[in-house]
């Protein structure tokens, strides 16, 4: 059999193994974590609300392809810090395997910053609390200098893509993007009823979603706020507990069924995630109530134990892995069940 021809190219010419640098190490990463404008905003919102903020604000240009940033009143960065914050494997998150088997932060892997910097444009703009100086950390030339800032920290993406132009063209179009982008705060956003989120897409306000508060009543206030009040009239609570894990949250009635999956949200401690136990718990309590290929809708809270889940399974933390699959699959299925009933 003949080998392909860029094989027998490789095999005659055979380099030495070396190590890479830096940034291309950082740049491959990027392809796992990054693969659109709203993986970014991910991210940001994020180390967002990881930081404590009260108050967020997603600024768009052009679908986030020109302009990602992220403004939040959390407790900043520090000066010294700043640069490690950009560096790989860098976090203030976690320091033992210990901790990261019970995290309970939205990120721990330290490389969502590096990640973006190799990619984009990036300048941090930062006021630790406590701290007199807000400090710019510019992350294509290191350049640290003092700034104006209240306490908080703004982080400015440009150009996302631009040193990676086979990444650019799959992009779509901005509208798109910029789609996508809101989703990703929407999936935020139902997760924080106790944050004020914002969202301004080329100078204009989009979304702005008050805060509400963190109890069962403000949850579904927010769902109200950001999925329509359609939402909350055609859905009933669910709240339900067994063992070690409690589902709470809404669930559609049969007839708000969508001909798209576009209104299943999973939290999993807070965490948005997408995972075949929860849809196909979900799906088999609506089994009988539901024809063909219609969708339910529903926004579900999974409380469960950390140490019951992993979250340390995909670089942007969307797929999670149970302990014990069996015992999740039937409480979704058991809260859905309940509420319909
Ligand atoms: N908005 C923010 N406010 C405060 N600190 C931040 C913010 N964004 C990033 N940081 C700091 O930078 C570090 C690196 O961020 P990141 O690369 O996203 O990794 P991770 O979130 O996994 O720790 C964080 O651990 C945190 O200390
Ligand atoms: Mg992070």
């Amino acid at each position: 059999m003949n080998a392909p021809l860029s094989t027998l190219v490789l095999l005659n010419n055979r380099r030495p193994i070396r190590e890479l640098p830096e940034e291309l190490i950082s740049q491959i990463a990027a392809g796992e974590v990054v693969e659109r404008p709203a993986s970014v905003v991910r991210e940001l919102l994020d180390n967002a609300l990881d930081a404590g903020t009260t108050q967020v604000t997603l600024r768009l240009l052009a679908g986030g392809v020109r302009l990602i940033a992220v403004e939040d009143d959390g407790a900043g960065i520090p000066a010294g810090e700043l640069p490690i914050a950009l560096k790989r494997h860098a976090t203030s998150k976690i320091g033992s395997l210990a901790e990261l088997e019970s995290v309970g932060t939205m990120g721990f892997r330290g490389e969502a910053l590096a990640a973006i910097n190799s990619i984009a444009d990036c300048l941090i703009l930062s006021r630790a609390e406590g701290q007199s100086n807000a400090y710019s950390l510019d992350g294509r030339t290191g350049e640290l200098k003092p700034a104006a800032r209240a306490t908080g920290t703004t982080v400015q993406v440009k150009e996302l893509f631009y040193s990676v132009p086979a990444r650019r063209k799959f992009l779509k179009t901005d509208a798109t993007e910029q789609a996508h982008c809101v989703e990703a705060v929407r999936r935020h956003a139902l997760a924080r009823p106790d944050v004020v989120f914002a969202i301004w897409a080329e100078g204009r306000l989009l979304e702005q979603w008050r805060a509400c508060g963190i109890d069962e009543a403000a949850k579904t206030q927010r769902l109200g706020d950001v999925l329509g009040a359609d939402f909350i009239a055609q859905s009933v609570a669910v709240d339900y507990r067994a063992g070690s894990v409690r589902v709470s949250g809404r669930a559609g009635i049969p007839d708000a069924a969508r001909s798209r999956p576009d209104q299943q949200f999973c939290y999993v401690n807070g965490r948005f995630v997408r995972d075949k136990v929860l849809t196909h718990a979900a799906r088999s309590a609506y089994e009988d109530v539901l024809h063909g290929q219609r969708q339910p809708v529903y926004a579900l809270y999974l409380e469960i134990d950390p140490a019951r889940v992993d979250v340390n399974v995909h670089p942007t933390k969307i797929e999670v892995r149970f302990r014990d699959s069996r015992e999740v699959h039937q409480a979704v299925r058991h809260a859905l069940e309940n509420a319909l009933a």
